[in-house]
């Protein structure tokens, strides 16, 4: 038995042998100023057990302490004619101290009477949600009818054993106990069962539930949150996806953000049945079914912010009439899970879902697709079918069904990905092998009759649109030779920056863009001009991408040549500092003079020295003369503020580091050099 609850049953242990020990033999007043003394130690003792054990008391130690206490000081204080009145009501006096307990503590602000009990019981994750609360609070006044009718039959019985313990003793344990722990349940059951919910339209995965999440999100519960939630669902179905929700949008990735305000940790299943509200979210909270790190207060508010998936639906279905969009998208990067170039299919997906189009995901690494071997089977002994029994007959027919191709790749040597090239080439069987003048140039029609589009995804390591030159001509001959239009091209360079915390804000606009473009291809049929400029606009300098990108590798390279795994944690003060200039904000400086100053002692002691002039940030080695601002600082103090393991002010405020000459500049310092500060 656990140590908590070993204690709350030792708890009654002082008042038990104080009523024993009064009320054998002769019951005189000397035995009951005994009794009295026997008890008041022991529930010291309890009290004193408890504080060390398990670090908190609960309301009823307090109040046995605190009535073996007083009638002490009763029973030993005043004449004999007034103490004796204590020795012949004790039991009754007792119950109406419990039920001044039940009432008290709330009034003042404190928990209620069963919350101490009840948190020593659950587990800390559920304390905060208002359902733990309600409960509670219920059964606190449940305790105080109780109590108080306990004390009424004392009161009545004039102390007799049978009003005074044989009757309370039967309102205790046959209703009260009984009624504690049948209540929860049975609150729980009823929340839950107050919103019935038709599972026709119910996605089959977890992961597929929560990437339809953005769709039923509603901004106007939302206001100005800011928030990302992850979720880490095991389990077949799962995987690990974030919503992010910011500026009254809720969108949706794969992968795991940097510093979620929640984290939900769950079985798929479970995820999916809590989701379909055939298991109640509490209750499976405080069985420990899942598990959840963070905001509790988000995790609450999540039912305000997202429609259940049925209301999407019957949304959807209200477009009456119109033959919904269906649009495939195809994967090309060989890392899926933490792709850049998912990034952006996933915002152009949810704003096509958002206008009621039908999206389905083909992840080309994990299909099984031979290269085309040029056999021409296809075209002239089985034509329309290939020789090889892959996972390309089945995605073929998806192609022919779909009206919209959407093509997402990375750009791999100015060009597509392998995969996507293989899956190019194993269309041949859609082609007719005849050669016909169409306009200018011969081509191969198309076997079978199709209205379909293209829509071309990509993202590149380097800060220049340029390299995506190549690709977009080979997309531009594929429109022409296939017959299909090419509606859209979303291309971003610098595509690592998508993943940057830093960069969380400046590529917001980049992200809605590809929504739009989602909406746009959806609506009107192709991306305009102005929603494909806003991706390809470089998001920072040229020069200080490359910057990054170099501190980046130097830090990665110099993890593996000093043998050491690479945590993702900056634990380097230069290469920190160089980091900072890189990722300097120009906007937020304005036409900001002035020079910074480190003096860095602790393990990895130098002088640095930033300057930032003309909107530019240079990072230097050494002292400047006359700086604006001296911070000195222990490296590792500065690390853990940029890793988010200190809080830069208040590491400041308690002497952590100090700073001399320009204090509001150190305060500015978060908006020049974001998550570093
Ligand atoms: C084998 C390989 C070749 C690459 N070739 C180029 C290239 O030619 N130009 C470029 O700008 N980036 C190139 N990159 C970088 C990727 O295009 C870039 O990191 C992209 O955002 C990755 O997308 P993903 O995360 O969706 O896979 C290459 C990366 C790899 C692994």
């Amino acid at each position: 038995m656990k140590l908590n609850k070993v204690l709350f049953i030792t708890s009654f242990i002082p008042v038990i042998v104080f009523k024993v020990v009064a009320r054998v033999g002769d019951a005189t007043l000397i035995q009951a100023k005994i009794a009295m003394v026997i008890g008041v130690i022991l529930a010291g003792i309890q009290f004193i057990l408890s504080r060390q054990l398990i670090k908190h008391t609960t309301y009823l130690e307090k109040a046995f302490l605190g009535f073996l206490g007083v009638g002490t000081a009763w029973i030993y204080l005043t004449p004999t004619d007034v103490s004796s009145l204590f020795v012949d009501h004790s039991t009754t006096l007792l119950y109406f101290v419990l039920f001044l307990t039940t009432l008290i503590p709330q009034a003042f602000g404190y928990d209620p009477f069963t919350y101490a009990i009840a948190k020593q019981m659950a587990p800390e994750r559920v304390w905060n949600t208002p359902q733990f609360r309600t409960i509670n609070l219920h059964l606190t006044y449940f305790w105080s009818l109780i109590f108080f009718a306990n004390f009424f039959s004392s009161w009545l019985g004039h102390g007799k054993p049978l009003f005074s313990i044989l009757i309370p003793l039967i309102i205790i344990l046959g209703i009260g106990l009984p009624v504690v722990r049948i209540y929860p349940k049975y609150y729980l059951k009823r929340q839950f069962i107050s919103q019935p919910i038709d599972l026709s339209f119910f996605p089959d995965t977890a992961k597929e539930l929560i990437f339809r999440m953005p769709m039923g999100f509603r901004p106007e519960a939302a206001g100005d949150l800011k928030a990302e939630i992850q979720f880490d669902l095991s389990g077949e179905g799962g995987g690990k996806v974030a919503l992010s929700i910011s500026g009254g949008k809720c969108t949706v990735r794969e992968g795991v953000p940097l510093f979620p305000a929640l984290t939900i940790i769950s079985p798929a299943d479970i995820w999916l049945k809590i989701t379909r509200r055939e298991i109640d979210p509490a209750r499976a909270l405080m069985d420990g079914l899942y598990e959840v790190k963070g905001d509790m207060n988000l995790l609450m508010k999540m039912g305000d912010l997202f429609r259940p998936p049925l209301r999407i639906k019957e949304e959807d279905l209200t477009q009456k009439g119109e033959k919904k969009m269906k649009i495939l998208a195809i994967q090309g990067s060989p890392r899926p899970k933490v792709s850049n170039t998912e990034v952006l299919l996933q915002q152009f997906l949810q704003g096509a879902q958002s206008q009621g189009a039908e999206t389905e995901m083909i992840y080309l690494k994990e299909k099984d697709i031979h290269s085309c071997v040029g056999c021409y089977t296809c075209w002239a002994k089985t034509p329309g079918v290939c020789v090889f029994k892959d996972d390309m007959p089945e995605l073929l027919e998806k192609v022919k069904g779909c009206d919209i191709l959407v093509y997402a790749t990375p750009l791999y040597n100015y060009n597509m990905t392998s995969l996507l090239k293989a899956f190019q080439e194993r269309l041949l069987p859609l082609l007719d092998p005849h050669l016909i003048k169409m306009g200018e140039i011969y081509r191969h029609p198309q076997r079978y009759k199709m209205n379909r589009k293209m829509v071309l995804i990509s993202t590149c390591g380097f800060p220049e649109v340029s390299h995506f030159d190549a690709l977009r001509h080979i997309f531009r001959h594929i429109e022409r030779s296939g017959q299909t239009p090419l509606v859209g091209e979303l291309l971003m360079p610098g595509g690592e920056l998508l993943k940057q915390y830093g960069m969380k804000e400046n590529v917001q606009g980049v992200l809605q863009a590809a929504y739009r473009a989602g909406i746009e291809v959806t609506k009107e049929g192709r991306v305009s001009k102005e929603t494909e400029m806003e991706i390809q606009k470089p998001l920072v300098p040229p020069d200080a991408l490359a910057e990054m990108a170099n501190l980046w590798w130097d830090s990665h390279l110099e993890g593996v040549t000093q043998g050491k795994p690479v945590q993702g944690k900056i634990e380097d003060m230069r290469l920190l500092l160089r980091g900072m200039a890189a990722s300097f904000n120009s906007q937020a400086a304005e036409d900001l003079k002035t020079a910074i100053q480190f003096e860095v002692k602790g393990k990895q002691s130098g002088n640095w020295f930033l300057s930032i002039e003309n909107g530019k940030c240079a990072f230097q080695e050494g002292k400047i003369n006359d700086p604006n601002l001296t911070i000195q600082t222990p490296s590792e103090v500065w690390l853990a503020i940029a890793n988010k393991e200190l809080d830069g002010q208040q590491a400041f405020m308690e002497g952590k580091y100090t700073a001399t000459g320009d204090i509001s500049l150190l305060m500015r310092m978060k908006s020049f050099f974001g998550s570093a500060v």
